[in-house]
C-alpha cells in the first residue's frame, strides 16, 4: 500500500492516544500527537507569562518561538525554542493553556500546516479534535473515538496518580474535561465534529486490545 493516513478524532480523555499508538505500532507507521503541539504552545504562553486567550499577545509569541517536532527512534519529541519539553506538557495547568490557546486561528493555522506537512509522506496516525474535518479530510480511514465524560475522568485521574501526581481530586479532573468538552466543541475555529463518514468507537465498551481489534478490523478489511 502506499502512504495513508489515519484520522483518529475525539474528546479529551477517550483514549485516541492509547489507541493510535496501539495502532501505529501494530501496522508500523508513525504516530502523530496533535494534541503535544498545542499542548507545547500552550506551555510556551506559560513560560512567557502570556495569558493563553490573549489574541495579539498570542499572535506576537508564535511569531517569536520555534516549535520542532521531532522523532526519535520512531518516538514524537517536542522541542520548545531549542529545548525538549516532551516532559513537562501533561500538567493539569498546561491542559487549560492548551484548550484555551487552541481556540485561537493564529494557533491554528500554524499547527495545522506543520500536520499536513509532517503526515505527507509517510504512513500516520494522528490523532487530535480536527484530523478528519480540517487537517486530512482525505484520510483514508476515519475514526471517532468517544467515552462518557465520568469515564475519562477515571482514566486521567488514574494517569495522573500514576505518576505520582495527587494534586487533584476526581471532581478537579472531571470539573477540567467538561470546560475542555465545552471549550473544543464549541470554539469558532475548526472545533472537535465527528464527520459523517468516521467509524464511531465507544471505548466505554471495550478494552484497550478490543478497542485496537476493532479499529484494526477495519484497516484490514480493506488493504
Ligand atoms: O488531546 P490533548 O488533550 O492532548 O489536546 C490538548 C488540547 O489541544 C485540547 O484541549 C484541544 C487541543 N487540540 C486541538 O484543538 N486540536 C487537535 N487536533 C488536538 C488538540
Amino acid at each position: 500500500m502506499s502512504a495513508y493516513q489515519i484520522a483518529i478524532d475525539g474528546p479529551s480523555g477517550s483514549g485516541k492516544s492509547t489507541l493510535a499508538k496501539g495502532v501505529a505500532k501494530e501496522l508500523g507507521i508513525m504516530y502523530l500527537d496533535t494534541g503535544a503541539m498545542y499542548r507545547t504552545c500552550g506551555l510556551a504562553a506559560i513560560k512567557r507569562r502570556i495569558s493563553p486567550k490573549d489574541p495579539a499577545e498570542v499572535k506576537r509569541m508564535m511569531g517569536e518561538m520555534k516549535l520542532e517536532v521531532k522523532f526519535i527512534d520512531g518516538v514524537q519529541h517536542m522541542i520548545l525554542d531549542g529545548e525538549d519539553v516532551t516532559g513537562q506538557i501533561r500538567t493539569p495547568e498546561v491542559s487549560v493553556a492548551a484548550s484555551d490557546i487552541s481556540a485561537l486561528p493564529v494557533v491554528r493555522t500554524a499547527m495545522v500546516d506543520m500536520q499536513r506537512d509532517i503526515a505527507r509522506h509517510q504512513s500516520f496516525v494522528l490523532d487530535g479534535r480536527d484530523i478528519a474535518s480540517n487537517v486530512l479530510p482525505d484520510a483514508k480511514y476515519k475514526f471517532y473515538v468517544t467515552a462518557k465524560a465520568s469515564t475519562r475522568a477515571e482514566r486521567r485521574l488514574a494517569e495522573l496518580q500514576e505518576k505520582g501526581d495527587f494534586s487533584q481530586s476526581y471532581e478537579e479532573v472531571l470539573r477540567d474535561i467538561e470546560y475542555r468538552d465545552e471549550q473544543d466543541s464549541n470554539r469558532e475555529f475548526s472545533p472537535l465534529v465527528q464527520v459523517p463518514e468516521a467509524i464511531v468507537i465507544d471505548t466505554d465498551l471495550y478494552t484497550i486490545e478490543g478497542t485496537r481489534e476493532f479499529l484494526l478490523s477495519h484497516i484490514n478489511e480493506d488493504a
